[in-house]
This record gives C-alpha cells, structure tokens and sequence, in this order.
C-alpha cells in the first residue's frame, strides 16, 4: 500500500526562526508515523519547480503561515496561485487541506479572515477543506522551544495542535480552533512593547519613531 503523503508548508517570508515553522514541528511529532511528511519552506513569491512537483503529489497538506493585514502575505499568495493551476491541470486530486495561521494578535480570532480565504481557495482549485487553526499570540512562539509539550503557556498551543492532528491522523474534517496563549495579555503585550524598543535600537533608530508616519 502506498504510504500517506503529507506536506507541511510554511508560509513565513523569514528564512529562520518563524513561529510558522515551529508551529508545524510541533505538529510534526503528533501525526501518524505510518506518514510520509516533508517539510518546505516558501519565503519567495514563486515555488521552485522541486517543491511544487512534491507538494502536488501530498494527500494532505498543511499550509502554516502569519497573518498578515488580515490576509494572506503576498509572496505566499503567488505561491497558491501557482499550485491552483497545476491542480486545476491534473483535475481529480485528491488533496485535503488545513491551515495554521499564527498572528501578533493576543486573540486568535484575529485569523478567522484569512482561513476563510484558504477555505475559498480550496474551493477554487478542487480540493478538500480540513480545518483551520488560528493562534494567537505568534510573538511569543519562538520564545518557547524550551517549554515542554502541553506545559505553561504552551497548553493551549498543544492541545489546539492535538485536536488538529488527531483530525489529520483520522482524515477528517473539523470545525476551526481559536487559541491565544495560556497566559496573562497583559504580559504578552508588555513583552511586546518591549521587544519593539529593542528591535528599533538595534536599527539604528529611537523609540519615537515607532509612532512616526511614514506617508
Ligand atoms: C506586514 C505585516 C503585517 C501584519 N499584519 C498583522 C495583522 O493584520 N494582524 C495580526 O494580528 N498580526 C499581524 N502581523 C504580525 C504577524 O502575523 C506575527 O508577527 C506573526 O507571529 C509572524 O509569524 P512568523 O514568525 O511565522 O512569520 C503582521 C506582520 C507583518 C510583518
């Protein structure tokens, strides 16, 4: 029997360290080990020829990538278009889609938009609708690599990631999951501020120009 295919893909434009991508490591480990998964990254606007031949082939696919302006980034968009017209050309795949998108955002509502876009696209290029994963709260993602599975702040990450495995696992559908962190907003917002202060002196910059108009 030929082995199940799953693609994981994310959807970061950052070369290293995305949320995106230890996102789908952390669901990595929960899906079956009867699977054959890969993992690609797409950080440019077009797909390289490799990537798109092996994605096309996955019985599932999971896009993970960061919200932005409410939307889809741009260069991931592209990427989507291109996969659309390879399965719209080979018509009778049998692919099921889920999506995690991740956003600074504390609430993980804030992705609803942006699933409801991956959802129409699947409809549009002929494929199966999974699920969709929105998490909120993406800033601190890369903050806890250390934390143990389903610990502290993590908990609710882990047991959002269980859910949809277990549905990736089983090759069914679910209804969308909204996460934000197992910890105080307050907290998340301050680690923020100040995480963009540091950013803007490490560029060179001060901490009005945070605020400054660029038009
Ligand atoms: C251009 C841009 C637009 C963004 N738009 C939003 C947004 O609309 N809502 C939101 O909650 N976060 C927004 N963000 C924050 C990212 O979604 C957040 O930093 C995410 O955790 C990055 O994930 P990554 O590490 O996988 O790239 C935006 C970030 C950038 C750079």
């Amino acid at each position: 029997m030929k082995p199940i295919k799953v693609s994981l893909v994310s959807g970061s434009p950052k070369p290293l360290s995305s949320s995106s991508e230890a996102l789908l490591e952390s669901l990595r480990i929960k899906l079956s080990s009867h699977f054959l998964v890969n993992l690609f990254n797409l950080n440019k606007t077009s797909m390289p020829e490799e990537s798109l031949a092996s994605i096309m082939e996955s019985d599932i696919l999971v896009l993970s990538f960061p919200l932005y302006v409410d939307g889809i980034p741009s260069h991931l968009l592209n990427c989507l278009f291109e996969m659309e017209k390879h399965l719209k050309r080979y018509a009778g795949t049998d692919m099921t889609v889920y999506a995690i998108v991740n956003c600074g955002f504390f609430e993980g509502q804030q992705a609803l938009p942006a699933l409801e876009m991956v959802k129409n696209w699947c409809v549009k290029a002929g494929v199966s609708w999974g699920q969709g994963l929105g998490v909120g709260g993406g800033g601190m993602i890369q903050n806890l690599a250390s934390v143990p599975d389903g610990q502290g702040p993590k908990k609710n990450f882990s047991m959002a990631l269980d859910q949809l495995a277990s549905n990736i696992n089983a090759g069914s559908e679910g209804e969308n999951l909204y996460i934000s962190p197992n910890f105080p907003k307050i907290g998340y917002k301050i680690g923020a501020e100040m995480g963009w202060r540091h950013q803007i002196k490490m560029n060179g910059l001060s901490k009005r120009d945070l605020n400054r108009r660029l038009v």
